[in-house]
């Protein structure tokens, strides 16, 4: 049951004997902004009097007077201009909570209508250890999946790998060069790791050289600039003064940004040159760069060599990323990576060709796409296929393959004019009917504001991140045993294991809570706070429920099958009930662009401040009558349940006990 839905079919017949376009005016039904206007308010008559030459309160009347509410609403009041007031009535609500208690999914329908999705996210390079970065793409792709699945659709999730790119090469000719056999034979992962490490430095030391003249003359002209700016006579007119301020502010941050990334370009060629085992290194490497690629091409083109090696790699590679997905409790349907569409790419490219859809140029093989700049190369000059090709040829397999409605890819927003090109170039392709959808999002922050790295710099580790916020959930957990009086029950395998699922639980929540488009500051104190939009707050009232039915020895199953009444004896227990039912809301709202925050917002602004209210207030164990007791038990099983359940979408567990 969803009541926004439920509203909207009460209006539907009426609003369309009035006009064709019924669509929008029902998503003015909006739940209300203040309670003194009643739960929902529909604010679509003033807009609709003047279509159709109407006075709005006449027409609200005439409105609400057509519709059939008297089951599901207090009579509705038509405010102000011609706003309808909407309060629903205590024994509809009532009737909702009873067929939720019994229902296994507390009341939130399936889709009429299932689709199917194809969900690309995570979608790491391997062969290099995961980092900070991947965090976002893994856990909301791994939300809207499970949320795409409960509401019934038919979710099908892709891990698109990045086997088959230059961090290959890398390792390819790093094994070549700077493998240490015996250590590879041992432990072959950290080896390579390590291999990987050391093709990284050399190639960021080469790229550091390059980089250096070029940010030193960009400096010397950055300067000049302020400095004739700084210097020029202030003008009269005052917004053009202003002006000429804040444009000297400008050019002051960008000297100085340049000046720091002088100085960490510096620091990373010095790294390479003051120590001499690294710097002789270099002097043999000075090749690097083009070497890699050249590895890279070489597989590309089946060299049996290079060919070998990397089928001996991958597996280690999968493995890697195998256990960080198994620690996030994130699977994947299908993991079908860059590599397996390698003998597809050139039939791409000629199809295209075919079609006269893409054009050579400076020997190059091109799609022109109207309203971009540039345009999307599908074949290198030197033949070789390119990120763009692959995956196009992605969505032509996955199309034969599963026929998908939407395929939503869950990647970083600097790809935003990828993903752009790629869904121009797939509509001229033919593929006009299908929902292609870049689920972008921001950055990893550290609390100085700048992109998430370790203290020397390096991005950080992934399965570093995950150790160090279950090992601060620990102290948090410890810290709660030791002030509640059933806490000190748990033996320390117990809160290890709390911990372990407390802290994964803060990361994957701290990301998902926020608006997916936005950076964020990362903290492991503000996502492991017990108050607050964290998990731990919503982990923490699951588990307060869980004691309350411990403490009063109460057998919920038993209950729920009881036909117990609830009732609602005071406004907080019918304010909780009102944010339980509209659980079923908050999934439409997270799915209709794709944003898992609304569902955080929901748990946190409406279910647990409600619950906390009501529990502060109206006591349970120790209600007055039994049934009043029996319907407060109730109440608290189903927030509990509904926590529950939100978490799981989140990909986040409970725990009874905490
Ligand atoms: N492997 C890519 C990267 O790390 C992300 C792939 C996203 N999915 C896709 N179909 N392009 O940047």
């Amino acid at each position: 049951m969803n009541i926004l839905a439920q509203l909207k079919a009460r209006f539907q017949p009426v609003l369309a004997s009035l006009t064709d376009e019924v669509g929008p005016l029902l998503e003015m039904i909006r739940p209300a902004g203040d309670p003194k206007f009643g739960d929902y308010q529909a604010n679509f008559a003033m807009g609709l009097a003047k279509k159709v030459g109407k006075n709005p309160r006449e027409l609200a009347a005439e409105i609400v007077a057509g519709a059939k509410l008297d089951d599901l609403c207090e009579t509705p009041e038509v405010a102000g201009p011609g706003f309808i007031n909407l309060k629903l009535r205590d024994d509809w609500l009532q009737a909702q909570l009873v067929a939720a208690k019994s229902d296994e999914r507390i009341g939130v329908e399936k889709v009429a209508e299932p689709k199917t999705y194809i969900v690309d996210y995570s979608s790491p390079n391997v062969a290099k250890p995961m980092h900070v970065g991947h965090i976002r793409s893994t856990v909301i792709g791994d939300s809207l999946c499970r949320t795409l699945k409960f509401l019934g659709h038919n979710a099908i999730s892709d891990n698109h790998l990045g086997d088959w790119g230059t961090q290959f090469g890398m390792i390819i000719y790093g094994y070549k060069h700077f493998a240490d056999q015996a250590a590879y034979k041992k432990a072959p992962v950290p080896e390579l790791s390590r291999i990987y490490r050391v093709v990284r430095g050399l190639m960021d030391y080469f790229d550091a050289k390059t980089k250096l003249p070029k940010l030193i003359e960009a400096l010397a002209e950055r300067t000049a600039d302020y400095e004739t700016a700084k210097n020029a006579p202030a003008p009269t007119d005052k917004a053009e003064a202003k002006k000429q301020k804040k444009e000297v502010g400008r050019l002051q941050s960008q000297v100085q940004e340049l000046n720091e990334e002088i100085k960490s370009t510096e620091a990373k060629i010095a790294q390479t040159e003051d120590s001499p085992q690294l710097a002789k290194l270099a002097a043999e490497h000075a090749e690097i760069g083009s070497a890699v690629l050249k590895e890279t091409a070489k597989l590309h083109e089946g060299d049996a060599e290079n060919l070998a090696l990397w089928k001996e790699f991958l597996p280690f590679c999968e493995d890697e990323i195998k256990r960080v997905y198994e620690r996030l409790n994130v699977t994947f349907d299908h993991q079908l990576g860059e590599s397996f569409y390698h003998d597809r790419l050139a039939d791409v490219v000629a199809d295209f060709e075919k079609r006269g859809l893409a054009k050579e140029s400076e020997g190059a093989t091109c799609i022109f796409l109207d309203g971009f700049k540039a345009p999307m190369i599908i074949r290198k000059r030197d033949g070789a296929f390119l990120y763009s090709t692959t995956d196009l040829a992605t969505i032509a397999y996955r199309m034969e393959t599963w026929k998908p409605d939407a395929i939503l890819y869950v990647v970083d927003f600097r790809q935003g004019d990828h993903f752009d090109k790629l869904f121009a170039a797939t509509r001229l392709w033919g593929y006009t009917d299908i929902e292609l959808k870049h689920v972008s999002f921001g950055t990893v922050m550290g609390e100085d504001g700048k992109p998430f790295k370790t203290r020397a710099g390096d991005t950080v580790g992934l399965e570093g991140l995950l150790d160090e916020a279950v090992s601060r959930a620990l102290a948090v957990v410890n810290d709660q045993a030791e002030k509640s009086p059933e806490g000190e029950s748990l033996d320390p395998a117990q809160r290890q294991q709390i911990s372990e699922i407390v802290g994964i639980a803060s990361l994957k929540y701290g990301d998902l809570s926020q608006n997916r488009e936005s950076d964020y500051k990362f903290s492991y104190d503000k996502m492991l706070a017990l108050n607050g939009n964290t998990s731990t707050y919503m982990q923490y009232s699951y588990a307060r429920v869980q004691s309350i039915f411990r403490r009063g020895e109460v057998d919920i199953e038993k209950l729920r099958a009881s036909d117990v009444a609830i009732t609602f004896e005071h406004p907080l227990e019918r304010q909780l009930a009102v944010a339980v039912l509209r659980f079923s809301e908050a999934l439409d709202d997270v799915l209709a662009d794709y944003r898992p925050n609304y569902l955080t917002n929901y748990l946190f602004d409406q279910l647990a401040k409600s619950f906390s209210s009501f529990f502060d207030s109206c006591p349970v164990l120790k209600a007055e009558t039994e049934d009043l007791k029996n319907s407060r038990l109730l109440l608290c099983d189903l927030t509990a349940r509904v926590i529950k359940q939100g978490l799981d979408l989140l990909g986040i567990q409970t725990v009874d006990k905490m």
